[in-house]
């Protein structure tokens, strides 16, 4: 492996970690939050994922460490989810729901890039990255179905229309 390869590898790695604990932070926090009627299935659910995301975290700073790279420390994390920020108005499932749909959303495509790149040079890390873009991919999987239903929900109700589904675009 070239020594550009690794650095742009332990870059990419670098972001991920910080991705998985900013989600991590945003999944606790509405694992807590969240109100409405059937909020408790998914305050489980994110409560459960926060675990997975550290455990992530854990596993990309350990291939990190093996490449020679730093870990990053508190204050060199990146924050990017302004999806998922409490706020007055958005504190509804909803809101909820699509913005974890759109973290997992975006550490897939991570995934995929990371994958792609270590591809023929660094199997560990490839192999890695498709590991953990299969946790994310079922991540998806499960809050679609959710959003699916809140959105069918809005169509019925006509609140929504047929195309203004977010579900179909994942
Ligand atoms: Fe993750
Ligand atoms: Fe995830």
């Amino acid at each position: 492996m070239t020594q550009e390869l690794r650095e742009k590898l332990i870059d990419l790695l670098q972001t991920a970690y910080s991705a998985e604990l900013e989600t991590a932070e945003n999944y606790l926090s509405w694992s807590v939050n969240l109100d409405g009627l059937h909020a408790q299935t998914i305050k489980e659910m994110l409560a459960k994922d926060v675990q997975v995301e550290l455990a992530h975290a854990r596993l990309l700073a350990e291939r990190i460490y093996v490449l020679g790279g730093v870990v990053p420390g508190s204050m060199q994390l990146n924050k990017n989810q302004r999806y998922l920020q409490p706020s007055q108005e958005q504190s509804g499932i909803d809101y909820v729901v699509r913005g974890v749909v759109t973290a997992e959303e975006s550490a897939i495509q991570h995934y995929r890039l990371l994958a792609e790149m270590a591809e023929g040079a660094d199997p560990a890390t490839q192999d890695l990255a498709v590991r953990l873009l299969a946790d994310e991919e079922m991540h998806r999987r499960e809050f679609t179905g959710i959003l699916r239903e809140i959105e069918d929900r809005e169509v019925a109700a006509g609140r929504m229309s047929e195309e203004e589904k977010h579900c179909l675009t994942y």
